[in-house]
């Protein structure tokens, strides 16, 4: 049986971080389940859908054929042939991917993905519905947030490290609107598992972050 832990938590809350580098001291493969909604919203864009078209949306999902590849450590996704992962960090696409990942369809065809992924390997998946509905037996449930001041800060100065010019206040209005998408929708929302830990990252470093997730690992 393979070994599965599951991060769930609100929009910018650090969880691709510290997954990644988890998965790397722990020797497990990182499954970024974000990175595969947007895959799919890359394909919405590129067939001109609007996000309102719901049904659309339902039927494109079928014509969108998402894989999974791993060069070097490194998640690549595959839509319908071509490496989308220059193509899936933008604002256009997270936006999409924040609305069409509340479809039905979408859901299930991407979560059927994730949950072979985890039966083949020992993984850490992080994501909004892993630990309540992707993988419901995983053995580590973290719950990872932090308030929206908080994670809108961090975002900021990550993209003023890059050169991107941005608004610290609009980046936490688009925190809390991501939020409340993710939370109130009907089928998988964004919610902490029964059994999840909740950890609050709002005043504790990444390597605080990793330390308390390896501590929960080892008394396993
Ligand atoms: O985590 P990331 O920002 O890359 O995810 C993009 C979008 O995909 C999120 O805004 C969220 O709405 C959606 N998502 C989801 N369920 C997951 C992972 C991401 O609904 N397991």
């Amino acid at each position: 049986m393979s070994f599965s832990i599951a991060i769930d938590g609100p929009a910018g809350a650090g969880k691709s971080t510290i997954a990644k580098t988890l998965a790397r001291k722990l020797g497990y493969i990182y499954v970024d389940t974000g990175a595969m909604y947007r895959a799919m919203a890359l394909y919405i864009i590129r067939e001109n859908i609007k996000p309102e078209e719901s049904d659309k949306i339902s039927i494109a999902s079928k014509n969108a054929n998402i894989t999974i590849e791993y060069h070097k450590g490194e998640q690549i996704v595959i839509l319908n042939g071509e490496n989308v992962n220059p193509f899936i960090r933008s604002e256009e696409v997270g936006n999409m991917a924040s609305v069409s990942s509340a479809n039905k369809e979408v859901r299930l065809k991407l979560v059927e993905l994730q949950r072979q992924l985890a039966a083949k390997a020992d993984v850490i998946m992080d994501g909004r519905d892993i630990g309540t509905y992707v993988l419901p037996e995983a053995d580590i449930k973290i719950y990872l947030t932090a308030n929206s001041s908080v994670r809108a800060k961090r975002r900021y100065e990550e993209l003023t490290q890059k050169g991107i010019q941005c608004n610290i206040e609009e980046i936490e209005q688009d925190i809390i609107e991501r939020d409340k998408r993710d939370s109130n929708r009907e089928f998988a929302p964004l919610k902490q598992a029964r059994d999840a830990v909740l950890v609050d990252s709002s005043n504790m470093t990444a390597d605080e972050v990793i330390d308390t997730i390896i501590n929960l690992v080892k008394s396993e």
